[in-house]
């Protein structure tokens, strides 16, 4: 199984994207999870150059359509976000905006962890857009992990028994949803 994650922060030392690299590690031989690296190249959403690049293929700026390649190939996709000002952070919302009308998250298995006891306006702000998207949000796979601080590793996410079991967990409710078709 499949399952791309995708993290809403471009800090180097994000520990949105730590929490993804620890689900990486964490994940059983069954499930391959692939951290999206492409956020930060996406360019900004143009309603235009979607319309044009539909009579057209090769208008569609080429980080677009990896982005849409990477979330076909997903049988599942994580999302772990920071909160921005009680918002999603821009550069996350640009991706969700490219592939509304591509509609690659149709009917996609969506899990949202989240990396802190915060960040509710946030996660309530992606679930609504996701749900828009008509992707199918599986609540019993989200992870709410309180205890991390935010200069963690991954490999000291891994190392809290709790956390871990709490991203396996997610994991395996996700993968269960994804099984049950
Ligand atoms: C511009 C900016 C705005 C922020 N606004 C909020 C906010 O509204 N609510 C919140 O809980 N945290 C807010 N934060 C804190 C971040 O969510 C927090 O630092 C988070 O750990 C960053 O995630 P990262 O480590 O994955 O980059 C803000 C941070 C920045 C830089």
């Amino acid at each position: 199984m499949q399952i791309l994650a995708i993290s809403g922060s471009l800090r180097a030392a994000s520990i949105n994207t730590a929490l993804l690299r620890a689900t990486m590690i964490v994940a059983p031989s069954s499930i391959t999870v692939s951290l999206y690296a492409g956020l930060r190249s996406l360019p900004p959403f143009d309603p235009d150059v979607e319309m044009a690049s539909i009579d057209d293929p090769s208008l569609m700026p080429a980080s677009v359509a990896a982005f849409g390649v990477a979330l076909r190939a997903a049988d599942a996709v994580i999302f772990s976000t920071p909160e921005y000002a009680h918002g999603l952070p821009g550069v996350l919302k640009n991706a969700l905006d490219w592939v509304v009308g591509s509609g690659e998250f149709v009917g996609k298995r969506v899990a949202i962890f989240n990396a802190s006891a915060y960040g509710t306006f946030a996660h309530a702000s992606l679930l609504e857009t996701l749900t828009v998207m008509s992707a199918r949000v599986v609540a019993d796979a989200a992870a709410t992990c309180t205890t991390l601080h935010r200069s963690m590793t991954d490999m000291e996410i891994v190392a809290d028994v709790l956390v871990a079991h709490s991203l396996t967990r997610a994991l395996d409710m996700l993968a269960a949803s994804v099984r049950a078709g």
